[in-house]
């Protein structure tokens, strides 16, 4: 047993006003509400104006998150921000926020794990804190996916959405709540199938690689979409077998928000209902990182997430990268 438990004590949120509907998006491209409907689940998504930094979602939801968790900045010995959209590669949106909060004695970093941002920002906070090298770790999942999706391409454009979330991981007693076991996995050789070809040293930023539209989102879908199911039901079970635990065991599943068609077909594998299974997919599309967390503030909302909820928390996404963490909710 570690000397000190990573227990989740308080959500904040922060998503863009701007609603884009699928109505919307069947004004610019062929595409219709029903086929989104149909094949995602997707009835909206939330979108920040050109121009908006991830620190201008990132500073609000750590605010609102400190507030109710009745902490002060000051007291943060860490901060982790889960993105593939930060506001640039230089500095680290993790010290944009850091200095906006008056985080002055916290140390931070940016995680580029795409869908299992979120996920591995748990368990690198979990790490730290049962180390005892950090008490208060601020994890924050957000991602402007409006600013690398091809608005002109149908097959990506109606999945994504923008968002924001911060989780605040708070060293505990060890027999307390907390996270109970974590996991994650990479498999490279699928990188090509969900990448950004023009956003790092690999692509010299020429007109024609512009004018391609290197600089936005590619994808394989049906190839992503059948190692996201695999994947994630994989990452669940692997989960419950190291815990001991069955499906009737938990409380809620909150899984990343990609497809209510990955979503249902990994929830049957696992044996678990959907009325167990937290989806809001239909609201917020895919915000990458900031799925979870957004899943979390609203199943908490909704009631359905308490102090001692047993939650399985699972993710996949481009890398390939995926995980999955047992949680027993809120403060010891
Ligand atoms: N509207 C209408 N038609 C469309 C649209 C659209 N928005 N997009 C694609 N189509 C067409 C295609 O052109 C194709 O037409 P064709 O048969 O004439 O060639 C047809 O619909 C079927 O296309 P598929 O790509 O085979 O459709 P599929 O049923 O696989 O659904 C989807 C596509 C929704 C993208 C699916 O593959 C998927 O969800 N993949 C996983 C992607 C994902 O979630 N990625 C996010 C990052 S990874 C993660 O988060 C897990």
């Amino acid at each position: 047993m570690p000397s000190a438990r990573a227990q989740l004590v308080a959500i904040g949120t922060a998503v863009p006003e701007r609603r884009l509907t699928n109505d919307d998006l069947a004004a610019r491209v062929a595409t219709s509400d029903a086929w989104i409907v149909a094949r995602t689940g997707i009835r909206e998504r939330r979108i920040c104006e050109p121009g908006t930094g991830l620190s201008r979602l990132a500073v609000p939801a750590a605010q609102r998150c400190l507030q109710r968790a009745g902490v002060a900045a000051q007291d943060l010995d860490g901060i982790i921000v889960a993105t593939i959209t930060p506001d640039m590669v230089m500095p680290a949106t993790a010290n944009l926020v850091q200095h906006q909060l008056g985080a002055c004695r916290a140390w931070g970093f940016d995680l580029a794990n795409a869908c299992n941002g979120f996920v591995a920002a748990l368990a690198c906070a979990t790490a730290w804190i049962e180390s005892g090298r950090a008490r208060r770790v601020l994890i924050i999942g957000g991602d402007i996916m409006s600013s690398i999706v091809d608005w002109d391409d149908r097959a990506t454009c109606v999945l994504f959405g923008d968002g924001c979330g911060a989780v605040l991981v708070e060293a505990g007693p060890p027999d307390g709540p907390g996270v109970r076991s974590c996991q994650l996995w990479s498999d490279g050789s699928g990188g090509a199938d969900l990448c950004v070809p023009l956003s790092g040293s690999a692509m010299p930023k020429t007109a024609e690689a512009l004018a391609r539209r290197d600089h936005c989102l590619k994808q394989q879908g049906r190839t992503v979409f059948a190692h996201a199911v695999r994947r994630m039901s994989e990452a669940a079970q692997s989960i419950l077998r190291q815990e001991g635990l069955s499906a009737a065991d938990l409380d809620l599943v909150v899984p990343h928000q990609a497809n209510l068609r990955i979503i249902e077909p990994m929830a049957e594998r696992l044996g678990v209902p959907m009325s167990k299974v937290v989806v809001n997919l239909e609201r917020y599309g895919n915000t990458t990182a900031a799925t979870i967390p957004l899943a979390l503030a609203d199943a908490e909302a909704e009631g359905r997430l308490r102090a001692g909820s047993r939650v399985l928390l699972v993710a996949f996404g481009g890398g390939y990268a995926w995980g999955a963490a047992y949680v027993v909710w809120g403060r010891g």
